[in-house]
């Protein structure tokens, strides 16, 4: 089996890419990846030297490549990650998220039409359905919860969604689309909430909470995200919507004090700042259906992926350290200046 993993430099496609060469070392990997700021080859150091793994730089908008990448690969699976995926930069610059994540998306469905696939998969977000009030505790997202979009960044991944159904309706693409919760693991970029305050709370630097803190997120170690995405990919109906969160609620305030307690930090580091434009309030995710259907589980607490996180950035300095001065994006010249241009690289 070859699966393409497109955006796979990025936070989940990576974690997607090692969960599955460790799970299914028998499958052909082939990571697709512009490498835009949020995009890292250093993440995927450990799977270059593997013979089932290989590394190709393109940007999903760029349809004479795509094409041209998809006729010399001949993929059975595709599983699309790449995306603008901070809904702080849709509020700056909308423009960017439209073309990847609408044009691109589309892009990549065409290729499948054109070339035939076993599977396309959408990774979507739980963002697509909107916000829940937060003195609703009852309500949840299930897949049948409307559309109701809040950023630039939600809208986009909303309208991909609609792409996604209505190539499987229309042209019988065999597709499917999972919408997650609140990712948090190893190789989160340190702009989002977790990472960011990790590495504040280090440099003993302000934590800036938008708002009151208030706003809550259903959290979802990444690890069980990958899972759910596989069981998808093997055992999940075409044309289907699945739901995966784990019931890790919890408001900004409390991950962040729950940082601030792991760290040994004071909670006077907390600086409440303006709040985000159009912020959501409550996510919540009902994942009945992947429960019942495909027998998925999330085998992590917050808790315990809390600390496994801290761990892992304590660990791994040189990783983020090297993101925040902007060294690795030096990486990928030192690794692939010289090298030949693959046949279909334009
Ligand atoms: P990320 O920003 O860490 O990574 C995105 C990756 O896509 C990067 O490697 C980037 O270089 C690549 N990319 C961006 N534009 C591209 C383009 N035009 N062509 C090719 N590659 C491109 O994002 P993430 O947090 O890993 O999210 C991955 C996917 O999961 C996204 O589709 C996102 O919407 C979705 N999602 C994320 C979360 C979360 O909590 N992070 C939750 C649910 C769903
Ligand atoms: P983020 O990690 O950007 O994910 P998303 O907006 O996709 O849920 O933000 C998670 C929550 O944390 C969100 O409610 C916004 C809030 N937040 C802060 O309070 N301060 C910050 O510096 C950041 C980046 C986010």
């Amino acid at each position: 089996m070859k699966i393409i993993v497109t955006g796979g430099a990025g936070f989940i496609g990576s974690n997607f890419i090692y969960y599955m060469m460790a799970k299914h070392p028998e499958d052909k990997i082939v990571c697709y990846d512009a490498l835009t700021y949020a995009g890292n080859l250093e993440t995927l150091e450990n799977a270059m030297g593997n013979a089932n793994f290989k590394f190709v730089r393109g940007d999903i908008t760029s349809r004479a490549h795509v094409e041209a990448f998809f006729a010399a690969e001949k993929p059975d699976i595709v599983v699309n990650f790449a995306a603008e995926s901070h809904v702080d930069r849709s509020i700056e610059t909308p423009d960017i998220f439209l073309r990847t994540n609408i044009l691109g998306t589309g892009v990549l469905l065409d290729c499948c039409r054109k070339y035939g696939i076993k599977r396309y998969h959408q990774v979507s977000t739980d963002e697509v359905y909107g916000d829940l009030p937060l003195d609703r505790p009852d309500l949840f997202f299930t897949e049948e919860t409307n559309l109701h979009t809040s950023s630039p960044y939600s809208a986009s991944k909303a309208s991909a969604d609609l792409l996604v159904q209505a190539y499987h309706r229309t042209y019988g693409v065999p597709a499917t689309i999972s919408r997650c919760s609140n990712n948090y693991g190893p190789y989160h970029f340190p702009e989002k909430l977790i990472p960011l305050m990790i590495a504040n709370a280090l440099a003993d630097k302000k934590l800036p909470v938008y708002g009151t803190g208030e706003n809550v997120r259903d959290w979802l170690y990444v690890e069980d995200h990958c899972v759910a995405i596989d069981l998808i990919l093997r055992k999940g109906r075409v044309g289907e919507v699945y739901n995966i969160g784990g019931h890790n609620e919890r408001t900004n305030l409390q991950v962040v004090e729950a940082i601030l307690q792991e760290l040994d930090k004071p909670a006077s580091l907390i600086e409440f700042v303006e709040d985000r434009k159009g912020h959501d309030r409550r996510y919540a995710i009902d994942p009945a259906k992947i429960h019942e259907e495909l027998g998925w589980v999330p085998a992590t607490s917050f808790d315990a992926g809390i600390r496994k996180t801290i761990q892992w950035y304590l660990a791994h300095k040189c990783w983020w350290q090297n993101i925040l001065s902007g060294d690795y994006q030096k990486y990928y010249e030192r690794m692939y200046g010289k090298r030949t241009k693959l046949e279909y690289a334009k």
